[in-house]
């Protein structure tokens, strides 16, 4: 039905008009009275429990960070089938993104690049959202910095968010992987690494009960750099990993380069980047004897690629272009399969 329907209508536009006009219609689903309730009807799910890092999740399929950045549409995603919903990434103040126009379809490989630049509405107003959640679907908070904050004070940019959503989510992800924030990923070296994840682990141990926090690699690293996320991992006893992020590698597209040089920079994401993600996945789950949680995310368009990221040691999967491109029917499919 997507695929036949709203698909081919959407994908007539800009994927940022067309993202538009889907959270325009989410929206106004969730806030119609018994919408929520008739979607999840008409979605159908038949759920199919997980517990990770102490959280039970209702299946292991979730909606990957970047669909709802500023918390519009958690409900009503609930409803249409995903586990759970990772909204942000969230900076402390409003910020609108880099220029447009900044993210490119690459239809004939089921893939997308974007350069976004953390376009959000900032965190109070990502709370005021959380305070009308009407469901139980489990959230994530995924938080980063504001782009006019140095990487020096970077920290106080993720405890400022770490704090204000700590009522209301039910586990963070700090994001330090994306492309399309100027010098961000050197945040995953070691030492600043370090300092972030014990600082907030430090406000997360003293509050009475602590939240899982998750850390979202690039699938750019080497593996002497996973080496040295897994033993940071260790160290600060956080609790999982999402692998991973979008690419800054343009490889496996049918695309001549011409064509790809004039969308310049930005985070591959999809098909072409399913292979890479896997591999970060097996080579972390098997590095550390499988006693990391991950979520593996990147590029799973079916069913089997979603088996492929747990067979590889993910507990949890997450869509982002599987989303786009196959529509809510793949939620139900992989939870059917599994
Ligand atoms: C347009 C767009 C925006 C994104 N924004 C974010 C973001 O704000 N934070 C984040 O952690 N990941 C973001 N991502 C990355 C996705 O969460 C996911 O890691 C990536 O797209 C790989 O999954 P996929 O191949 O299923 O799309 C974004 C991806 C896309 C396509």
């Amino acid at each position: 039905m997507y695929k036949l329907v709203a698909r081919p209508f959407l994908f007539k536009f800009h994927p940022e008009i067309a993202h538009g006009v889907i959270f325009r219609t989410l929206k106004t689903i969730q806030a119609i009275p018994g919408g929520i309730a008739l979607t999840k009807i008409f979605c159908g799910i038949k759920q199919k429990p997980v517990e990770v890092f102490g959280i039970k999740f209702p299946n292991p399929v979730g909606l990957a960070a970047g669909l709802d950045k500023d918390a519009d549409a958690f409900d009503i995603l609930g409803a249409m089938g995903f586990g759970f919903v990772e909204i942000g990434t969230v900076t402390p103040k409003a910020q609108s993104g880099n220029p447009k126009p900044r993210s490119y379809r690459l239809v004939k490989n089921h893939a997308l690049i974007n350069r976004m630049g953390f376009n959000n509405k900032g965190v109070e107003h990502m709370v005021k959202m959380l305070r009308k959640k009407k469901t139980n679907i489990i959230i994530g908070g995924n938080i980063g910095k504001n782009k006019v904050t140095s990487n020096d004070n970077a920290v106080t940019d993720y405890l400022i968010c770490f704090e204000a959503l700590f009522p209301y989510v039910d586990y963070f992800v700090l994001n330090v992987s994306s492309p399309n924030t100027p010098n961000l990923r050197e945040l995953q070296d070691k030492e600043p690494l370090k300092h972030l994840l014990l600082s907030i682990q430090n406000v997360n141990n003293a509050k009475p009960k602590s939240k899982p926090v998750l850390l979202k690699i690039a699938p750019d690293l080497s593996n002497s750099q996973l080496d040295d996320i897994i033993e940071i991992v260790n160290e600060t006893k956080i609790a999982g990993l999402v692998a991973t992020n979008t690419t800054i590698s343009r490889n496996n597209l049918s695309y001549s380069s011409s064509e790809i040089d004039a969308i310049g920079n930005g985070g591959l994401s999809g098909e072409p980047l399913k292979n890479r993600s896997t591999e970060v996945i097996k080579y972390l789950f098997q590095k550390s004897n499988g006693t990391i949680p991950i979520i593996g995310v990147g590029g799973i368009m079916s069913v089997d690629d979603a088996k492929e990221k747990l067979e590889a040691g993910a507990k949890l999967v997450q869509l982002y272009n599987g989303f786009i491109y196959e529509g809510p029917e793949l939620i139900k499919n992989i939870v059917k399969n599994l």
